[in-house]
């Protein structure tokens, strides 16, 4: 589905009933990403699931920023007259659910941080970054993806389901060159969510893939250390889209932040 909002227009799916869970992709990704929990939780819950602006089938238009990509949420789940659910986000998406809970706090019933960190770039992943806007811009998202995609994907993974990994590549390397430079932009100058982790007080579960090496399970493990009540699964034979490579232990994961919520 496409929906125009104040000033872009995005893609989303929209399955099954009951407690809404936004789910916020990361970078450079689109909503295909959480395919494997939609095909699942859409019997058990709402899975709501757009292209964040720039990504899939949404607009290509800035300014790009996690604040901005949170408005655009915010704004979404006003057109689907959602006053709270629970927000998923996979590493960018985390950090988006971070800027989320800073600035639309009262529309988050509960949080899945996944395969995400709290802290903010330093120095070498910024110029990492740099070097990144110029592969995308000169070479293309191909250049882009043949970078990402052995850290993107856990070894087991790559081991054993090549045909996903092959999928995830391909996700990668069709996403706008546009949008993922304004994304790259965006994560260079993103708050540190450090603070913020104090403040969480909605029912939050933290996951990771054991063998995620673009956000190790060390940065779960101080996410789980700073949030009051949340809790950790650590998720064997995974990567970094833990949630891909493994959905059964992914799902199974969101179905205990869903037991967790108060008043369902
Ligand atoms: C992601 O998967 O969203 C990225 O790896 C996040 C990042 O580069 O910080």
């Amino acid at each position: 589905m496409h929906i125009d909002l104040t000033d872009i227009a995005l893609s989303y799916d929209d399955a099954g009933q009951g407690t809404p869970i936004l789910f916020v992709h990361g970078f450079p990704h689109s909503r295909r990403l959480w395919d494997a929990q939609v095909a699942e939780l859409a019997a058990e819950c709402r899975c709501i699931v757009p292209d964040l602006r720039g990504f899939g089938d949404s607009d290509v238009r800035g300014p790009y920023s996690m604040d901005r990509y949170a408005d655009d949420l915010a704004a979404l789940l006003d057109a689907l007259r959602i006053e709270r659910c629970v927000v998923a986000g996979l590493s960018m998406g985390g950090y988006v659910a971070f800027a989320m809970w800073r600035r639309h706090r009262a529309r988050i019933a509960g949080l899945v941080l996944a395969d995400t960190r709290a802290e903010p770039d330093d120095d070498e992943a910024r110029a990492k970054r740099r070097k990144m806007i110029d592969t995308a811009r000169g070479e293309g998202m191909r250049a882009v993806a043949d970078l990402m995609i052995q850290g993107m994907v856990g070894k087991s993974t790559r081991e054993s389901n090549p045909a996903l990994a092959d999928q995830v590549y391909a996700m990668l390397a069709s996403a706008p060159v546009e949008g993922t430079v304004g994304a790259l932009e965006a994560m260079m100058d993103r708050a540190d969510s450090t603070p913020t982790l104090g403040e969480i007080d909605v029912p939050t579960v933290i996951v990771v893939g054991d063998e995620d090496v673009l956000t190790p399970p060390k940065f779960a493990r101080a996410m789980h250390e700073g949030i009051a009540g949340s809790r950790l699964t650590v998720i064997p034979r995974a990567g970094h889209v833990s949630n891909a490579e493994q959905p059964g232990a992914f799902n199974d994961a969101v179905r205990e932040l869903l037991r967790l919520l108060p008043d369902r």
